[in-house]
């Protein structure tokens, strides 16, 4: 059998950073994809591919002894083939269309993919899709904390779920309905960024600006409610000032630059409103557009890669071939 996943990148809408102390964030899947196929083999390794490489570990091997990119994949098969007390190996191989390191969701939405893949392969058919998306997405995130322990989950959630999420660590995860539509342009700086570099970096902010800190938990708490009833009301305008105040507020703790601050200016003189998605610190910058409206001018002239995306209401799909 080969158990075939696909699963969305995301974009954060509102709230990446402040969701790390429990602050809540909202998330939206989009239409940028990881297809994962896995098969038993007759072998004992572990063979992992992607456009990263390829290794073929033994499966009795340490997690920890494994290469950082392809830890979380050998930690998923080494995981369920315990799990099943299966005697083999497995073969893993990852396609993506989510630029890597860029705030889109990669690493996750390939967590989400390997996870759902693999377990599919030794998936009982009685099994309720709910109980399965659970094993799924508790898998994910388990293997993306191999590489990055401070994950909040919040990526992997919507990458599982699909649509927009209202997403905080102790609660977990609620949809938010709406038969709006949503497109966005996003602009790569092209810098690559670290999101555990990153997140230590705020986590200093945090420690050494206490109060200050706090404060801006609070005023982002505000700002998603005022989010939130615009997006209810397809409210363009509103989103879009929501979404450049909560610009301001990951420039007061200090995950922009100068490129992601030229790019954003730049780039909010045509839209609705725009911020950086994701950690910072390089990655993308997220853009309300009008839909139907592709920036033409902006998108051929500007030396940044551009994508056009819009919010995927469903999230990770199985096909079983
Ligand atoms: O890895 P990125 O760039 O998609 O950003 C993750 C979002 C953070 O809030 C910075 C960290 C987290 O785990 O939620």
């Amino acid at each position: 059998m080969i158990s075939k996943v696909s699963a969305p990148g995301k974009i954060i809408l509102f709230g990446e950073h402040f969701v790390v102390y429990g602050n809540r964030a909202i998330l939206g899947a989009i239409d940028k994809y990881v297809t994962v196929i896995s098969e038993k083999t007759n072998t004992d390794n572990i063979l992992i591919s992607s456009s990263l490489g390829q290794i073929s570990v033994q499966k009795d091997e340490h997690v920890s002894n494994i290469e950082k990119k392809f830890r979380p994949f050998f930690y998923i098969a080494k995981q369920v083939i315990e799990q099943n007390n299966f005697d083999k190996g497995i073969t893993i191989k990852i396609e993506s269309d989510i630029p890597i390191g860029a705030g889109l969701g990669s690493s996750s939405a390939c967590c989400v993919a390997a996870a759902a893949s693999v377990l599919n392969l030794f998936n009982s058919t009685d099994q309720p899709l709910t109980t399965y998306e659970e094993k799924v997405l508790e898998l994910a995130i388990q293997a993306e904390k191999t590489i990055f322990p401070n994950t909040s989950g919040a990526d992997c959630t919507v990458s599982v779920h699909g649509g927009i999420i209202e997403y905080q660590k102790e609660k977990g995860f609620s949809k938010i309905e709406t038969e709006h539509e949503f497109n966005f342009l996003v602009v790569d700086s092209e810098q690559i960024h670290s999101t555990e570099k990153v997140v230590n970096q705020v986590k200093r902010f945090k420690e050494e600006n206490k109060e200050v800190f706090l404060e801006l938990c609070n005023e982002e708490e505000r700002l998603i409610s005022k989010a939130l009833d615009a997006m209810k009301a397809n409210d363009l305008d509103t989103i879009g000032k929501c979404m450049a105040q909560n610009q301001i507020f990951l420039e007061q703790i200090g995950v922009s630059n100068d490129i992601l601050l030229e790019i954003t200016k730049e780039i909010e003189k045509i839209t609705f409103g725009a911020k950086i998605t994701g950690a910072g610190d390089g990655g993308c910058i997220i853009a309300l557009r009008q839909k139907g409206d592709e920036l033409s001018e902006y998108v051929n002239t500007t030396k940044y890669q551009t994508h056009h995306v819009s919010i995927q209401k469903t999230g990770m799909q199985v096909f079983n071939t």
